[in-house]
């Protein structure tokens, strides 16, 4: 319940209230955080004043929503925002510090000023100097593309009103600073707030706005997951830091569909889309190794054909190391139980990792049947035939569930060259007759693709 009590104290990291004064916050955790509050004026049923806003019948609306969708001609950008950027919305572009958003953005805002008019990327964290270093680099040079170093948030409103960009970028909303606010920048008061009075600057003058914020580990500095349910939509750039792709992940979108994923590589003038994104992802090999199998899995509306490797090897261990990369880890265990459970086989003194080849995250089931293969395959040493893909869900007997858009993914790996499928029964006698050069197939269980494994 709500205190009503004329004095309290609130957390200045993040509005927890209580009636007093507490060395810790218990919501936040932070440290010597309380501050004296007053409540002023007395909460009353029926409001005093009325104001001239009015309820509307739906029909009584006009709107042409794809006059106010800019594309920035970034295919993948504009893809994950399902057309390109509305205008008036609030985007925010969440990733780890490094990973390339202000690369990303700075691409894309010029882009923008190329194709709509007035850009304006306000950068809180570096110079000029340093943006314009990288604009060079990335050949960024649009004319009416403006630049702003600045951390004070009326300044940035202000200057935002008086240019009246069609799109601002600010990067990033962790050093915005609003001077009204007692608490620091980067607090999670300071966040909420700054983001706030930034959408409502949005959606006033129908200003898109783009919103950098980091993905801290820590959780001491207020990540954009606070923010999440306050704008219209929220992607994330992710990617392993030691791999050139880059993943811009579609989480939240109030213009579009959720889950789309847009495939970019880090090269050294910037991000460049990937085309052909399963040609990539597939390991060059040549010749067939025990441990190495290809499964098609969706991201969003896009099939991708992906690598799995698994490595089983023996243990010196009391606790046998599992180790994923880029595949769920708790799904690696299940399908290791059911492994050792539905075929005997033993794996309680091997380490056993495994990996989706070229940094992508893998969270879908469907890639179950790539994952059990490639571990068995590993451990027994018999290599999978090169021109196979499987996919596939494992349920706990063993039984292989039928998986959604089959033949979506069914053509993507035909169109990379595959020949053979290894996939659920139930899928197999839906599809078997689509396909004329392509093998399909169907398996109930695992017992089942072992003897198919040996007959090869
Ligand atoms: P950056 O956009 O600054 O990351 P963020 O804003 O998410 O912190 O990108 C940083 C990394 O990108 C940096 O390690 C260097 C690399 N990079 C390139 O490889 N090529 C380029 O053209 C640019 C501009 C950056
Ligand atoms: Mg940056």
């Amino acid at each position: 319940m709500k205190n009503t009590s004329k004095t309290f104290f609130s957390c200045k990291q993040c509005n927890y209230e209580t009636l007093q004064w507490l060395g810790r916050c218990p919501s936040c955790g932070s440290w010597n955080s309380f501050i004296r509050q007053e409540r002023t004026g007395n909460r009353t049923l029926y409001p005093k004043n009325e104001k001239e806003n009015h309820a509307q019948p739906i029909n009584g609306f006009r709107f042409n929503e794809e006059d106010h969708r800019f594309q920035s001609g970034i295919k993948e950008f504009d893809r994950v925002l399902g057309g390109g950027v509305v205008s008036g919305s609030l985007i925010l572009i969440g990733g780890e510090p490094g990973i390339g958003k202000s690369t990303l953005v700075l691409q894309v805002a010029n882009q923008l000023a190329k194709n709509i008019g007035k850009s304006l990327y306000i950068t809180a964290e570096e110079s000029i100097r340093q943006i314009h270093l990288r604009a060079q680099r990335l050949s960024v040079n649009a004319e009416q593309l403006f630049l702003l170093s600045e951390t004070d948030l009326d300044q940035i409103i202000v200057q935002i009103l008086h240019l009246k960009p069609k799109i601002a970028v600010i990067d990033s909303i962790q050093i915005i600073n609003d001077s009204s606010i007692p608490s620091t920048p980067g607090s999670v008061n300071q966040v909420k707030n700054c983001t706030s009075r930034l959408m409502e600057i949005a959606k006033k003058n129908n200003i898109a706005m783009i919103i950098i914020g980091h993905v801290t580990k820590g959780g001491a500095i207020a990540g954009p997951k606070i923010l999440e349910h306050m704008v219209d939509t929220v992607l994330y750039l992710e990617g392993e830091r030691f791999h050139s792709f880059r993943l811009l992940r579609g989480i939240k979108n109030r213009f579009g569909p959720t889950n789309e994923l847009g495939i970019f590589q880090m090269e050294n003038k910037g991000l460049k889309e990937v085309i052909d994104p399963s040609a990539i992802l597939l390991s060059s090999r040549t010749l067939p190794i025990p441990g190495t199998v290809t499964t098609v899995t969706f991201e969003g509306s896009r099939p991708l054909a992906v690598e799995i490797e698994a490595l089983v090897s023996s243990s010196f261990l009391n606790n046998p190391r599992r180790i994923t990369t880029g595949v769920d880890y708790n799904r690696v265990s299940l399908i290791i139980a059911v492994l050792e459970n539905r075929l005997g086989l033993q794996f309680q003194y091997k380490d056993i990792y495994v990996n989706a080849a070229g940094g992508i995250k893998i969270t879908e089931p469907a890639v179950d049947l790539g994952i059990a293969l490639a571990i068995i395959s590993s451990s027994k040493g018999f290599a999978i035939d090169m021109n196979t893909v499987v996919f596939g869900e494992l349920g706990l007997t063993g039984e292989l569930r039928a998986v959604g858009m089959i033949e979506q993914r069914l053509k993507e790996a035909q169109k990379i060259g595959y020949t053979k499928s290894i996939i659920p029964l139930e899928n197999a006698r839906q599809t078997s007759s689509l396909f004329d050069n392509l093998e399909i197939k169907g398996v109930y269980n695992v017992q089942e693709l072992i003897d198919i494994m040996k007959k090869k």
